[in-house]
């Protein structure tokens, strides 16, 4: 299913004029810089499918990508990111917002954390709107790569009593690394599932 037929197909700026609602999606959703292309290109194998770069604010409107004419992976902008232009800021929030929110064909988000990062109010506030919209999401930690096993272990369990309190997290929380490949399989195999539906 996947290094196989994935390609880019669609790019929304705006919310009206997102392509037509046909297959199951799962969005990437995260701070600007957590790794949501880049987990997108470990997914698929592809290098350069998806954009990503050091500078954060890279990915500037929702990319869609065609896996197999059976699912559909968004990548979304980063939210968070300080010093994109006030306006442009909402803008972006307010498309992600209205998507994450509205969009039918939405099966699950997978909302990245960087393993590094304290989890900030915008993070928060992205859990808040995913439980008061029913969306069912999962946490993925990025960059597990530059963390001790320990440390990350500790990090792990903050996230897990963190998400305990909201009704639409997954409970597992997947640990990943665009770089080694750690949990790239997993996540693959989860995404398989959802396609099979
Ligand atoms: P925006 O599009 O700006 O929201 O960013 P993004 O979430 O798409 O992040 P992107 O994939 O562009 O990656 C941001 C930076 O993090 C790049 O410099 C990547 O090389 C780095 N990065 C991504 N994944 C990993 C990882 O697993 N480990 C390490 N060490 N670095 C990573
Ligand atoms: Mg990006």
């Amino acid at each position: 299913l996947f290094a196989a037929d994935c390609q880019f197909f669609f790019g929304s700026q705006t919310i009206d004029q997102l392509p037509p609602a046909e297959r199951p999606e799962i969005a990437f959703a995260g701070r600007s810089n957590v790794g949501k292309s880049s987990l997108i290109n470990a997914l698929t194998g592809r290098n350069r499918l998806a954009r990503a770069s050091s500078e954060p604010g890279r990915t500037k409107q929702l990319n869609f990508f065609d896996l197999g004419e059976r699912v559909t992976l968004v990548d979304m902008p980063g939210y968070g990111f300080a010093k994109a232009a006030k306006a442009v800021k909402e803008d972006w929030q307010n498309t992600m917002f209205a998507y994450l929110r509205g969009r039918t064909t939405l099966s699950r988000v997978l909302l990245l954390f960087d393993a590094r990062i304290e989890l900030k109010k915008s993070d928060r506030d992205v859990m808040d709107l995913l439980d008061r919209a029913a969306v069912l999401f999962q946490i993925v930690l990025t960059k597990c790569d530059s963390l001790k096993p320990g440390k990350l272990e500790s990090k792990r369990r903050e996230v897990a009593a963190e998400i305990g309190k909201h009704a639409a997290a997954y409970p597992h929380i997947v640990l990943t690394s665009s770089e080694t490949g750690m949990g790239i399989d997993l996540l693959r195999a989860e995404i398989a599932r959802l396609a099979e539906k």
